[in-house]
């Protein structure tokens, strides 16, 4: 079993990787060697990534790659996607083909406001608390002032705080529930600032509340945080076209496309077991675009999935219906998204992603964001209920199975020639492989 260390944080960055490869590694200098691979061969930039995070080794690459013929509102884009899975980015310019000819996507932002609490204990009476908070307000947003002086300048700030009796849920438990306008910044830090700003002034103000005679002027902050749940934070994304101008396919007639769509999606609607897989494909596009972004794909995660149980039950975050000969296909997704602060002016690509996208503001990039995965969705959907899923899926997942099994480059381009005309899957690639192998 490998030891633990005290003051690994302190070591030089080889020192850490001599640790880790004499601790985990049977091929000390190879693994080293693999490590120092990644590392980039400009200092200043490597430096740059070591310092994104702690204890940095090396850098973990991730592919980036685009998908063009996005019309969003009129407007075309290529989204940037950054995504280990193969086949994502194909369905996502093909889904992005196809409705190109359709009029494109229409978004729209529908709310942006975001959320934090400062969580705190009380046991007296609530009748005083109240009184308190109404009598402290003004203080509370006063001493914000210096935090909130630039966002206010722009718009923004701090829009609400209200009290909220949890006592029911938690003994005790209170807290104060503040809304935000951050802009073109996701916020966190903004959001952070303030809430412990206000956790002070109402915790260190109660001392000389005179209503708090009796000995229950004891407020307990147990801690001032951002909610990553925003579903006041929303966007809207959607397609639609006659039901007649839907599926090129001769095998499936549009009428029968749109039918079995729709059931499609009433499963995700009602079954959480086909809801998770579902929403995993819109994740799929988010993610890609979010992560391209420098924005936080775990806070966007989390946020989606509790949106998608608000209902009591786990549920789709895509809809569709067909009314009056139309098809139409939409998702509602919170989104709590920046295009200023955090990684967007620091990582290098990410500033190019931006630029890519046209620099776009926060409210652009929802809409683009929920637009990615409201595309993915379509084109999953679409092959699940047509030619199925592996059909596409394996067809771009060939060239992983050829890295794997050390293809040459003559291999893969004779293998990639055999596989238009034949079905991909894993054993037929490797016996394919064998093959050419056996014969050469
Ligand atoms: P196809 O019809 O074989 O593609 O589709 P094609 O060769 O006829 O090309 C048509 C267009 O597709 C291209 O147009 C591209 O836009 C795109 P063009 O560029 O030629 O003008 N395209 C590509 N783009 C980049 N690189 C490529 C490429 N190939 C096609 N190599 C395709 C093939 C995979 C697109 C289709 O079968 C598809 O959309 N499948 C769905 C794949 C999918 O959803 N993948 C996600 C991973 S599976 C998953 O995790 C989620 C899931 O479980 C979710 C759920 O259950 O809901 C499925």
């Amino acid at each position: 079993m490998p030891n633990s260390i005290s003051g690994f944080s302190k070591l030089s960055k080889s020192k850490k990787i001599d640790w880790i490869a004499d601790s985990y590694f049977v091929d000390k200098e190879l693994s080293k060697q693999i490590l120092k691979q990644y590392w980039h061969s400009n200092p200043e930039l490597q430096q740059l990534h070591d310092e994104f995070i702690e204890n940095t080794i090396t850098n973990y690459y991730l592919p980036l790659g685009v998908a063009p013929n996005f019309l969003i509102n009129d407007t075309l884009y290529t989204l940037p996607m950054a995504i280990e899975e193969s086949s994502v980015v194909a369905a996502a310019s093909k889904a992005a083909k196809f409705w190109l000819d359709r009029g494109g996507f229409k978004a729209e932002v529908i709310s942006t406001t975001k959320i934090g609490h400062v969580h705190f204990m009380y046991y007296g009476d609530i009748k005083i608390l109240q009184q308190y908070f109404n009598a402290i307000k003004p203080q509370l947003i006063s001493a914000v002032k210096s935090i909130t002086k630039n966002m206010n300048r722009r718009g923004g700030g701090v829009t609400d705080i209200t009290l909220i009796n949890k006592t029911k849920a938690l003994e005790g438990y209170y807290q104060l529930k503040v809304r935000f306008e951050t802009l073109d910044a996701m916020g966190a830090n903004f959001i952070n600032s303030c809430l412990e700003q206000f956790a002070q002034t109402f915790r260190d103000s109660a001392k000389q509340y005179k209503m708090f005679t009796d000995g229950n002027a004891d407020i307990k902050i147990v801690m001032s945080i951002l909610s990553n749940y925003v579903p006041e934070c929303l966007v809207k994304a959607e397609v639609s076209c006659p039901v007649a101008h839907l599926n090129e396919d001769k095998t499936v007639s549009p009428t029968q496309f749109a039918e079995t769509f729709l059931q499609a999606v009433k499963i995700a609607e009602i079954e959480p077991y086909r809801a998770v897989t579902h929403n995993k494909g819109i994740m799929n596009g988010i993610d890609a675009v979010v992560l391209a972004t420098g924005n936080d794909f775990r806070a966007i995660e989390a946020c989606a999935h509790a949106y998608a149980s608000r209902h009591g039950t786990y549920s789709s975050l895509t809809h569709a219906s067909v009314e009056d000969g139309i098809f139409k296909f939409w998702i509602e997704i919170p989104l709590a998204l920046g295009t200023v602060g955090g990684l967007t002016k620091l990582h290098p690509l990410v500033k190019l992603c931006m630029e890519m996208l046209q620099n776009p503001s926060a409210r652009d990039l929802m809409q683009i964001v929920a637009v990615s995965g409201l595309a993915q969705n379509f084109a999953a959907l679409r092959s699940l209920t047509t030619t199925g899923i592996q059909e596409g899926h394996m067809k771009m997942h060939l060239m992983n199975i050829l890295n794997q099994n050390n293809a040459s480059a003559a291999e893969k381009t004779s293998l990639i020639k055999h596989f238009k005309t034949n079905t991909v899957s894993h054993n037929a690639v490797i016996e394919a492989l064998n093959r050419i192998r056996t014969t050469s």
